[in-house]
């Protein structure tokens, strides 16, 4: 029996790439440029597998191309608002995710944003890369202590609970959530969290506020610019779950006029190209979208994606199978 055909979207770790080459008949992607729409829709006519991950946009229109082969879509990445769910159900697509596997890696990048927000880190490291800094100061680049204060989170899924355990239990933060579902009773209690019956009540409290809710239609612009305006003027907002959950416009304005102390982002609305107001801005740090960038955490995604694709092709299900 000839083996399945499999197009990688994007370069992947190497032990993955080897591993799906022993198994099937693979066409990776040696450039590591992006596919166009149309090679996505010729990938999707030529694969009985598709691996994407966060920067294809596999549309309704793109899954919609005829005479299609894929069976299955292994996308790289928890999040997978590249993909119209709903177009890829009514085809009969399966589409699987990675979950559990990045989840103390981007909670550990919502910490570190936060820390640098909190402490201008940012903005220290600009002043010794232009050879500005002439010294110890009293007054210079005072920021915020983070210990004890209190850290809001919008959305208490897998990576929220993460970042509330380190800030909670490292750094004494009291936690506060906001979530459409009631969390297991014994994670609230050992997190001593308390859930805010709305995102207005928490963005009025919290000193950090930071976003865990998924991408989409149903959350673009949750973070607009009358929530912004409810946010302490000594807040900063972090942002490691997609670009267009905040009002990047919106943002910019808090910034620039002090509603907000500061803003860590590591996702962007139309990512790469952030705005390029963001550059201008003292009090925000900027990270390439780094959330699951670690040697172990990449491996262990590329190893799931295998995972569900071993399983769909033995006529099992996926453990990771949105649809
Ligand atoms: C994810 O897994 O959703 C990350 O943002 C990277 O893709």
């Amino acid at each position: 029996m000839s083996k399945p055909k499999v197009i990688v979207t994007r370069k992947w770790p190497a032990e993955v790439e080897a591993e799906l080459k022993a198994l099937y008949d693979v066409q990776l992607n040696e450039s590591d440029i992006p596919l166009t729409a149309d090679e996505l829709k010729l990938a999707l006519q030529t694969a009985d597998a598709l691996l994407p991950t966060v920067t294809d946009a596999l549309t309704a229109d793109v899954l919609d191309v005829e005479n299609k082969r894929v069976k299955i879509i292994g996308n790289l990445g928890v999040g997978y608002n590249n993909i119209d769910i709903k177009a890829a159900q009514s085809q009969g697509i399966v589409v699987t995710n990675t979950p559990h596997v990045l989840t103390d890696c981007t909670a550990d990048i919502a910490m570190l944003l936060l820390l640098m927000s909190a402490r201008r880190a940012s903005e220290g490291e600009r002043l010794i890369l232009q050879q500005k800094w002439l010294g110890w100061k009293p007054t210079q680049l005072v920021g915020q202590k983070v210990t004890g204060k209190t850290l809001g989170l919008i959305g208490f899924g897998r990576i929220a609970q993460a970042m509330a355990r380190k800030a909670h239990h490292g750094f004494g933060m009291k936690i506060i959530f906001f979530s459409p579902s009631q969390p297991d009773q014994a994670i609230v209690d050992n997190l001593q969290a308390e859930r805010c019956a709305s995102i207005e009540d928490l963005l009025s409290e919290a000193h950090f506020v930071s976003l865990h809710c998924p991408g989409g239609e149903a959350t673009k612009h949750l973070i607009n610019e009358d929530r912004l305006k409810l946010m302490l003027p000594s807040a900063h907002l972090i942002n490691t779950a997609r670009g267009d959950v905040v009002d990047s416009k919106a943002l910019i304005k808090a910034l620039k006029e002090g509603w907000i102390a500061g803003a860590g982002l590591d996702v962007y609305e139309g990512e790469p190209n952030l705005n390029p107001e963001f550059l201008s801005l003292n009090n925000v740090s900027l990270l390439p979208h780094l959330g699951s960038a670690t040697q172990e955490t990449r491996l262990a995604m590329g190893n799931r994606v295998l995972a569900n694709i071993a399983a769909f092709f033995a006529d099992e299900e996926p453990e990771d199978r949105i649809v």
